[in-house]
């Protein structure tokens, strides 16, 4: 692991976590939110944002996989879904990981739209703006980020480095290809 550069150490992380629950409590209140973690990456951060968030939370879990050739097109593949019934006429904010392209929120964000629910926002812990291919823009967002491939707290660059308590980005030494 010595090829890794500290973006994001844990200690700002939680800060930050923290401040986007806060945010996020002082919009809703006493309403009730339904939050959606996408997994595989979004897992740590929705642990945290959750164990810090103040009001009624349910949680559901959403698996997306996007396949990318060497052209810049999206292709997204839903592989867990989520009933209707937990969605419709509530506040939903789905919590993603890293906002790139845009292609994988946009697929979301019409998937749980057309469940009709009452609300619906998205937050990300990552926005690497200047990638976005559709328009799409996260409600709340932990940090923004250069056009780097980062791993860590959930982040992985081929199944590994999830682990990491902190975001890191690997350096040149190995091929970067997502
Ligand atoms: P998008 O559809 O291009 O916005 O891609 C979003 C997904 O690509 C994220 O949910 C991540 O799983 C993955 N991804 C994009 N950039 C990175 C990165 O820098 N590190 C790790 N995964 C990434
Ligand atoms: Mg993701």
């Amino acid at each position: 692991m010595e090829n890794i550069e500290v973006l994001y150490d844990e200690l700002s992380i939680n800060e930050r976590v923290k401040e986007l629950a806060e945010t996020i409590y002082h919009k809703y209140g006493k309403e009730e939110v339904v939050f959606i973690c996408t997994l595989k990456g979004a897992v740590f951060f929705a642990c945290d944002l959750l164990k810090n968030y103040k009001g009624d939370a349910r949680i559901e879990f959403l698996r997306v996989s996007s396949y990318k050739g060497t052209e810049t097109t999206g292709k997204v593949e839903l592989n867990l879904s989520i009933s209707k019934e937990n969605i419709q006429d509530k506040n939903v904010i789905i919590i993603e990981d890293i906002v790139d392209t845009g292609h994988t929120l946009a697929f979301l964000n019409k998937y749980i739209s057309d469940m009709k629910p009452k609300s619906l926002e998205i937050c990300t812990l990552l926005d690497k703006k200047i990638k976005r291919e559709v328009a799409i823009n996260p409600t709340y967002s932990g940090f923004v980020v250069d056009d780097l491939f980062v791993i860590g707290y959930g982040l992985d660059y081929n199944q590994k480095y999830r682990n990491l308590p902190y975001i890191g980005v690997l350096k040149k030494t190995e091929k970067i290809s997502k």
